[in-house]
């Protein structure tokens, strides 16, 4: 059943094949394993290391090896040590003799190497697909709500008011430069380790830029120690997938505050919240939460990587082994925070007279009165004092800078007059701001217009 038997004088251990063993979870990429394998002997026959028979026999037993897989008339038997034991045991045992030689100038090194790359990189495209959906949902929601006025915060205190079209467009922005940084990853990943062998390369005359392009690689890599021994692209990757972790969970705490009773901004809908055990009267917003909690675990597996990869000499080492249990589970993870927050916000529905209400209270125009002053030729020091001492007259009487009568406005500076109550209405405040990057209704316009060419293009 092993790959290495012949120096061995006895059996393993029991505990030590199950220590050692990786099946369990690398049986993941079974088909990345047989794919890279099949290239492999594909170049080997053109290098007329393998005859034609041979690579025929050998990729029509990997071919069987991976339909019965699929259609699950093959399991997975794990009582290998790995994935690439497992295949080649069963196309030795399905062909014979001809499968012997699929391992000719390879080792498991550079096997793993490409197997997790070529895995990978098919989940990079898969998450690059997700957040853009996520994308998209918040597109909707900043099309729908250009004049949605709510308070921004500073310090969680009301600020000034802005549109929900625009509080949404900062997530829009978050998550584009996410797509970003994996587009990066991809394009600085996509070399392939086959050919690398254990870590000094080898003596037959492999041709690893067939290889590569036989699996759609820009090129082989150029350092056959650095390519067996090199798990940067999955420290760029747990980095990337920690900033999207983080971007979700901010959004989630939000949520998470915006269905509280106190704000009221937002409805969850029943098919994303639950209720409690005991208090009848409960619908939580669990799924917000689990996403933010989540977010931990990701953290998690980017400083588990960086620790497991930092002591060690070049060039392959086993604990490297170690880069996949987490990595998948960070994989699967981002795939479900991201689906799941998609449909959460799709369904969400926001209660934007609440809003509203919201943000006309907190003195959230009150920069604005104070600009109206400076408008007027009042030094903005100057006006800001004179708000600022309006401000605590409004708060003395429960009323609104909006409900203060003209005389009082008149006794703090005779440069107010009646056109004030207009300066400082919540669309003027909002519509007024429409230089690149604030919520007036022309600006983020054009920020929707773009996002939408930015959907349709990427
Ligand atoms: N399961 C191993 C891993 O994931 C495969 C490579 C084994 N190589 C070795 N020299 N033991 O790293």
């Amino acid at each position: 059943m092993k790959l290495w038997g012949g120096r061995f004088t006895k059996e393993t251990d029991e505990l030590v094949d199950e220590f050692n063993a990786s099946i369990s979870y690398d049986k993941r990429f079974y088909k990345q394993d047989i794919l890279g394998s099949i290239a492999h002997v594909t170049m080997l026959e053109k290098q007329h290391i393998l005859t034609p028979d041979e690579k025929d026999t050998i990729v029509e037993g990997l071919k069987s090896i991976l339909d019965d897989i699929e259609n699950k008339k093959l399991e997975i038997d794990e009582s290998f040590e790995d994935i690439h034991s497992f295949v080649e045991s069963t196309l030795i045992e399905r062909v014979g003799d001809a499968g012997k030689k699929l391992h000719t100038g390879r080792s498991r090194n550079d096997q793993v190497a490409l197997d997790m790359r070529l895995y990978i990189r098919d989940e990079v495209i898969m998450v690059n697909d997700l957040v853009k959906d996520l994308m998209a949902v918040i597109h909707r929601i900043m099309q729908e709500n250009l004049e949605t006025y709510m308070p921004g915060f500073t310090h969680l205190q009301k600020a000034q008011p802005v549109t929900l079209a625009h509080h949404m467009g900062a997530y829009f922005e978050m998550f584009r430069r996410d797509r970003g940084r994996l587009r990066d990853i991809y394009d600085r990943m996509n070399y392939c380790p086959l050919g690398a062998g254990a870590l000094a390369g080898t003596t037959y005359p492999l041709d690893r830029n067939d290889t590569a392009s036989l699996l759609q690689f820009d090129g082989p890599t150029i350092n056959s120690m650095d390519s067996v021994s090199d798990r940067d692209y999955l420290i760029e990757l747990l980095s990337a997938f920690s900033t999207i972790m983080m971007h979700l969970s901010r959004l989630c705490e939000e949520i998470i505050m915006w269905n509280s009773d106190e704000y009221r901004f937002v409805e969850m809908d029943d098919t994303y919240s639950t209720g409690s055990s005991i208090m009848p009267q409960k619908k939580n917003p669990d799924i917000a939460e689990l996403i933010r909690g989540k977010t931990g675990r990701v953290y998690g597996a980017l400083v588990s990587m960086l620790t497991t990869m930092k002591g060690l000499p070049l060039a392959y080492n086993k604990d490297m082994q170690e880069d996949k249990e987490m990595t998948f589970d960070a994989v699967d993870t981002v795939k479900g925070c991201l689906t799941l927050c998609a449909g959460m916000l799709d369904k969400m529905v926001f209660n934007t007279a609440r809003m509203e209400k919201s943000a006309r209270q907190g003195f959230t125009n009150a920069t604005d009165a104070a600009d109206y002053l400076v408008n007027k030729g009042v030094p903005f020091r100057d006006a800001h004092g004179i708000i600022g001492r309006l401000v605590l007259k409004c708060i003395e009487q429960g009323i609104s800078l909006d409900e203060l009568s003209l005389d009082e406005y008149k006794k703090e500076s005779d440069a107010f007059d009646g056109d004030i109550y207009e300066a400082i209405a919540m669309k003027t405040c909002v519509d007024r701001r429409n230089i690149i990057g604030a919520p007036g209704r022309k600006a983020m316009a054009a920020v929707i217009a773009m996002n939408r060419e930015y959907l349709e293009e990427t």
